[in-house]
């Protein structure tokens, strides 16, 4: 084992136990929310895979090994008559899978059923009936001892304080009936309290399970009666365990007694059931009256689930699925800076890969410069991050206990400078943002589309500087992907067209939709991705795809690609107007196509010019060796194939080709070349 690796491993695990046992504290006894369920999650689980990989550094106050909760000294503690357990968490199909196949292990010959009901997201409590009549309601605290909170919940609504009598279900009313399950509150009822809260101008609540949780856990009952509490039920534990035979007699039984429990509780024979369940569910659970992260699936028959026995807090005949996160936690590998259409620069996180609502995610948005100083993101920060509706993620806030030594704060200026060195940038008064100085959105515009036009980009036809200029002063171009939608009637009646000239334009533009791939990304105007950079990142790549999800490192084993460059092209592919932008082209039929050149005649020779070309322009004969699948690069180094000489030759090229040998062409010589292999 590696020793550094090891004493690393080891300062992590203390910080994360530290964390996640506040979280726990807070959560439990506080009834406060330090992080979502899912952020302490993804620390737990990232604490078990530590220790796993560390089983040396397990201690048994380690938060893998105990559950959390603690009882509060203000109310009686209570005995659990047996322990109040948790679910192990499952979080896919294998998963699932997993699960049943153990059980069949335990258990062969037994054709198994499932009952699966929705989790609820509330505060646990156990209800005990003497002879039908509510005596005693307790907390779930520690899973062996809980807070006696009879007085608060008798209050609740739903509660009977006598269970119903009805034939067939009298033995229930007879000893000791008692009932677990869920104090909840409705989404709608908590946002009516916040809301009223608001007016009244007192802070807001986090959530309806913390407001449910604090409102059982306190000591005035008036204040626990005026709230909108509701109890559901999972459970029913008899001192006669054949009393209740299955799950779903089980639920059955409770709603005779008048107790409230999820009438979407269902059972299944198989797992493809289940999992139909569980897909059904997922978008549909946002729809319940409470809140919801999963599902529960136990074994039918409950005999056979207590057969199956406990490991650790948790019984082997039930597993709670887990929906995706739409929260967790990464740490910031990188900020870099992305420049937008309109000249803003936005600064993104590159993230450790970290699954979020079921898609790997690599980049959150900072915004600007302000938000990551007012949250203090820096380079080497654990973050908490998440996604806003559905779009791209951001950064909620930093786990500032687990900041490693030596981060400095974010400086914007610095990085702008850096990794746009040839660019100036300001901060207009008032405004968050830093933008390109002297480019308003059109003059970008107007440049950018004179590129995308330009011979060795898209090379359209009658799109020079000055009907690019009228085009977007007349307002009709708003991006690059605009020119496709242009409409001869309007084009016409700007000053500088008749019918033939926009017509001529339009057609020039039409005939653009199928450019090579290369051309397409340069085109792009990406800083620092030259016409040569395209084509090497499109002999790696062999898509826009693939470029557009590459992160840093993929990005930087492309000849010629460097951290800047890097930087430059992560930033564009992750800026949502230049995502948008590549869409629209795609709407509007712009369609790149990828040769491979890998086998061109001229493949893998580096070709430089000095002087100039009777023939044809550098850009053009450029043009043609990267067609034939060689690079043409400014300056002769060691790897240089051939130095083209034109008239009028610089003397600093022919000197460093003499060092390195590189055979010289005159211009007769490389017409040949390329004739030849053309
Ligand atoms: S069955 C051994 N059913 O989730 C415990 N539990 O993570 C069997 N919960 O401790 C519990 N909704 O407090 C069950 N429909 C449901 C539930 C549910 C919420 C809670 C319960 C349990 C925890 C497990």
């Amino acid at each position: 084992m590696n020793k550094i690796a090891k004493s690393k491993a080891a300062d992590r695990i203390n910080k994360l136990r530290e964390i996640i046992k506040d979280y726990r504290y807070n959560y439990h006894v506080l009834d406060k929310s330090t992080m979502s369920e899912a952020a302490a999650d993804s620390l737990k689980h990232e604490l078990s895979q530590l220790e796993e990989a560390y089983p040396k550094l397990i201690t048994p106050d380690s938060p893998t090994q105990t559950v959390g909760g603690q009882v509060l000294l203000k109310f009686d503690k209570v005995q659990h008559s047996s322990r109040m357990l948790s679910l192990n968490d499952v979080f896919n199909k294998e998963e699932v899978e997993a699960w049943v196949k153990r059980i069949e292990k335990l258990t062969p010959d037994r054709n198994l059923e499932f009952f699966v009901d929705i989790k609820m997201d509330g505060l646990a409590c156990a209800l005990i009936y003497q002879d039908g009549k509510l005596i005693q309601g307790i907390t779930r605290g520690d899973g062996f001892v809980g807070e006696d909170v009879t007085a608060n919940i008798k209050t609740v609504k739903n509660i009977p304080l006598f269970l119903r009598s009805e034939k067939g279900y009298e033995k229930f009313l007879r000893g000791r009936t008692e009932i677990r399950g869920e104090i909840i509150m409705y989404k709608k009822d908590f946002e009516n309290l916040n809301k009223e809260r608001e007016r009244e101008g007192k802070p807001v609540y986090a959530n309806p399970r913390n407001l449910a949780a604090g409102t059982v856990r306190q000591l005035d009952t008036s204040l626990t009666a005026a709230r909108p509490l509701l109890f559901r039920a999972y459970d029913m534990i008899r001192d006669e365990s054949t009393d209740l035979s299955t799950n779903l007699y089980t639920y059955e039984a409770i709603r005779r007694l008048g107790i409230a429990a999820n009438n979407q509780a269902t059972v299944f024979k198989d797992v493809a059931g289940v999992m139909k369940f569980i897909k059904q569910w997922e978008e549909k659970r946002h729809e319940l009256p409470f809140n919801t992260d999963g599902l529960v699936v136990k074994i039918n028959d409950r005999a056979l689930s207590s057969s199956l026995g406990v490991v650790g807090k948790a019984p082997r005949g039930a597993v709670a699925y887990k929906y995706p996160a739409e929260e967790s936690v990464s740490i910031v590998k990188e900020i870099v800076i992305s420049i937008g259409r309109t000249g803003a620069a936005t600064p993104v996180a590159v993230l450790n890969p970290v699954v979020l609502a079921g898609t790997l995610v690599k980049h959150a948005s900072l915004h600007n410069s302000d938000e990551i100083a007012r949250k203090d993101i820096r380079i080497g920060d654990t973050v908490v991050v998440f996604k806003a509706g559905d779009i791209i993620p951001q950064v909620d806030r930093v786990l500032e206990e687990l900041r490693p030594k030596k981060t400095v704060s974010f400086d914007m200026e610095s990085h702008l400078k850096w990794q746009y060195p040839d660019l100036k940038f300001n901060r207009p008064e008032g405004e968050a943002v830093y933008r390109l100085t002297g480019m308003s959105g059109k003059l970008l515009l107007k440049k950018s589309l004179e590129h995308f036009a330009s011979r060795g980009a898209l090379d359209i036809e009658g799109l020079g500087e000055k009907n690019v200029a009228a085009l977007v002063d007349a307002g009709l171009v708003d991006d690059l992907a605009d020119i496709y939608l242009l409409k001869p009637k309007e084009v016409e009646k700007l000053d500088r067209f008749a019918k033939l000239s926009a017509s001529n334009l339009i057609d020039g533009v039409a005939n653009s939709k199928h450019p090579t791939l290369p051309r397409f990304i340069y085109g792009l105007g990406i800083r620092h991705v030259g016409a040569q950079t395209a084509i090497d990142l499109v002999a790696h790549f062999k898509s826009i795809d693939k470029i557009a999800d590459a992160d840093l490192e993929e990005l930087m084993v492309v000849e010629g690609v460097g951290d800047i460059v890097a930087e430059s092209i992560f930033g564009w592919f992750t800026d949502q107007d230049n995502r948008k932008l590549l869409e629209k082209f795609e709407r509007v039929g712009v369609k790149p196509v990828f040769k491979s050149l890998s086998n061109g005649p001229l493949q893998a020779k580096k070709f430089v010019i000095t002087g100039t070309l009777g023939n044809m322009s550098r850009d053009e004969a450029g043009e043609a060796i990267r067609s034939l699948g060689g690079t043409f690069s400014s300056s002769v180094g060691k790897a240089t194939d051939y130095l083209v000489v034109g008239e009028n030759p610089g003397d600093s090229k022919r000197v460093e080709a003499n060092k390195f040998r590189t055979k010289e062409l005159n211009e007769t010589e490389f017409l040949k070349l390329i004739d030849k292999s053309v």
